[in-house]
């Protein structure tokens, strides 16, 4: 029988593999197979063999299951459906920065019900399984709670196009003086956890795909942040907004009137 616990220890097993993989093999200095989206939004080849390890464990337990990768694209058509980052940060990843992550979330019926973020360089894997809690290193994860906003150390990220850029730019020029601190840690998956584990208060972006979110979402909510986007809409690549309730409406409010989501 497939219980919630059964799809995090699966998602958490691949994540720990990609990651030693990935450990293994990268180079002093990786190089870039191709670009993407603009010629800073880069693959490296080990991204895609991260991706191809992930989506061959998966097949080989799970035959029938859809899967999702960013590399990959989207396979398959079963009501569960792993969501595959191999690796979140990969600009990190090339310049041999501490904050890159393998990202794997698992989705039943249109719900995340697991969701897995390896964020190898440091050792840490984070894990969660819906309505069961976040944990690290076999400690419970709870977000921080009753931070104000002119308190808040809010971390955030940027898409690879200039003129996405430029509005980013613009709203965060409203936002950097009504906060504590901004961070940009350079993966979305691994901010969504620093938000869990109360390293940071909140997050925000425009722009994260649901491969850089859904794993890293799961565990933000079950350590009890709010995840969500613009006018009680879901988290999505207009806008993703994670932190504590309270934070959460402040940081929606000061946001949704700079039309965050929109792009030059
Ligand atoms: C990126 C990272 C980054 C975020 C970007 C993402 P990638 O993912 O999560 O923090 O700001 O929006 O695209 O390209 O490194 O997998
Ligand atoms: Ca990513």
């Amino acid at each position: 029988m497939e219980t919630l616990g059964t799809f995090a220890h699966l998602a958490e097993e691949i994540a720990r593999e990609a990651g030693e993989m990935l450990l293994a093999k990268r180079p002093a200095r990786p190089e870039v197979l191709a670009t993407k989206s603009s010629p800073t939004d880069v693959v490296t080849a080990l991204d895609k063999a991260s991706e191809e390890l992930i989506r061959a464990r998966i097949k080989a337990v799970r035959p029938e299951d859809a899967i999702l990768g960013e590399e990959g694209g989207s396979t398959g058509d079963g009501r569960v459906r792993w969501i595959v980052d191999p690796i979140d940060g990969t600009v990190n990843f090339l310049y041999g920065l501490p904050d890159w992550a393998v990202s794997i979330a698992v989705e039943v019926d249109g719900e995340i019900v697991a969701g897995v973020v390896n964020v190898v360089p440091r050792g840490e894997v984070f894990t969660a399984a819906r309505g069961e809690g976040a944990w690290l290193s076999g400690e419970r994860l709870r977000c921080n709670t009753g931070v104000p906003l002119n308190r808040a150390l809010i971390a955030t990220g940027f898409g690879y196009e200039t003129g996405r850029r430029k509005i980013q730019a613009e709203v965060l020029a409203h936002v950097l003086p009504r906060v504590r601190d901004i961070r940009r840690a350079g993966s979305a998956a691994a901010d969504l956890c620093s938000v869990a584990a109360g390293r940071v208060d909140g997050y925000y972006e425009r722009g994260p795909q649901v491969w850089d979110y859904a794993a890293g979402g799961l565990v933000a909510t079950e350590a009890g942040a709010r995840l969500g986007g613009l006018n009680g809409g879901a988290a999505s690549p207009e806008l993703t907004l994670c932190a504590a309730p309270g934070l959460f409406e402040e940081l929606h409010d000061l946001l949704a009137p700079l039309d965050p989501e929109r792009d030059a």
